[in-house]
């Protein structure tokens, strides 16, 4: 309770903002908890109440204030193409100000697959040329919190790691957080059963899809996602994709955007 709470500053590039629609949504811990009680929030373009000159003043305020202490949180990632002119931010390209403010931080965070891998943006032939942050910050800790978007519960989960324990979560060789991120979707997927007795889905609306069968042939991807859908799920964890019918799409995944068909037929 004494210890000053760690300053954060989110920046937003080339994304949907569905990653700070999932974060907003986190119920343990509850999102106002962390944004009110546990980190300071000083910059996030879409969730504070000052905009234009008043906003670049306090991230500049930020930066000088605490060098080396604060952690940049980033959704969404730069377009390198024709000198980052595909996405604007205070009036220079968000290239720019990510490596300025990432060469102060005290460590990263990679929200999603934006910011992660790509992306959609990224999809080919990717004509912005939208790179993931690991590709312009090198220097630095970067925690890839993977997902399109990732779990509420997930995010906030990494927060609240690195407020309670002063250290950063420990990631596996893709620079995930362990915790989250080392099992696949299908090791604790509710139909695995029916997966190990050969009972698959072989149309949308079939009866083994009102069964409830397993969705590999409908082309899951649980196998080869890496992701806690299956056991933190989603909505205070009510329910994740494959619980509401349709197989795993990838989204945590590495090229998930170009790896399609999203259906198997
Ligand atoms: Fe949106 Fe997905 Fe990118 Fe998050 S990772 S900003 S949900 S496109
Ligand atoms: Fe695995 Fe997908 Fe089948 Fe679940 S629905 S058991 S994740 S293949
Ligand atoms: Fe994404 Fe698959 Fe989870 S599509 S939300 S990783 S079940």
């Amino acid at each position: 309770e004494t210890n000053p709470r760690v300053p954060v500053i989110w920046l937003h590039g080339l994304e949907c903002t569905c990653c700070s629609e999932s974060f907003i949504r986190s119920a343990h811990p509850l999102a106002k908890d962390v944004v009110l009680s546990m980190i300071s929030l000083d910059y996030d373009d879409t969730l504070m109440a000052a905009a234009g000159h008043q906003a670049e003043a306090i991230l500049q305020e930020t930066r000088e204030k605490y060098k080396g202490k604060y952690i940049l949180a980033v959704e969404g990632n730069p377009p390198l193409n024709e000198g980052g002119m595909f996405c604007i931010d205070g009036g220079r390209p968000f290239v720019e100000k990510l490596k300025t403010m990432a060469a102060d931080a005290m460590a990263v965070i990679a929200w999603g697959s934006c910011a992660s891998w790509g992306c959609v943006q990224a999809a080919k032939p990717n004509p912005t040329h939208a790179v993931p942050i690991d590709k312009v910050i090198t220097d630095k800790p970067i925690i890839k919190v993977p997902g399109c978007p990732p779990i509420a519960e997930v995010m906030t989960g990494v927060i609240t790691f690195i407020n309670t324990f002063g250290r950063l979560p420990t990631l596996d060789r893709q620079g995930r957080p362990q915790m989250f991120y080392s099992q696949r979707i299908h090791d604790k997927c509710y139909r695995r059963p029916h997966f190990d007795a050969g009972q698959f889905v072989e149309e949308w609306d079939d009866e083994f899809a009102r069964k409830g069968f397993c969705l590999y042939k409908m082309g899951c991807k649980g196998p080869t996602t890496y992701n806690a859908c299956s056991t933190v799920r989603w909505n205070d964890g009510v329910s994740f994709p494959i619980q509401s019918g349709h197989g795993c799409i990838g989204c945590s995944e590495p090229d998930f955007w170009d790896n399609g068909p999203f259906y198997a037929r």
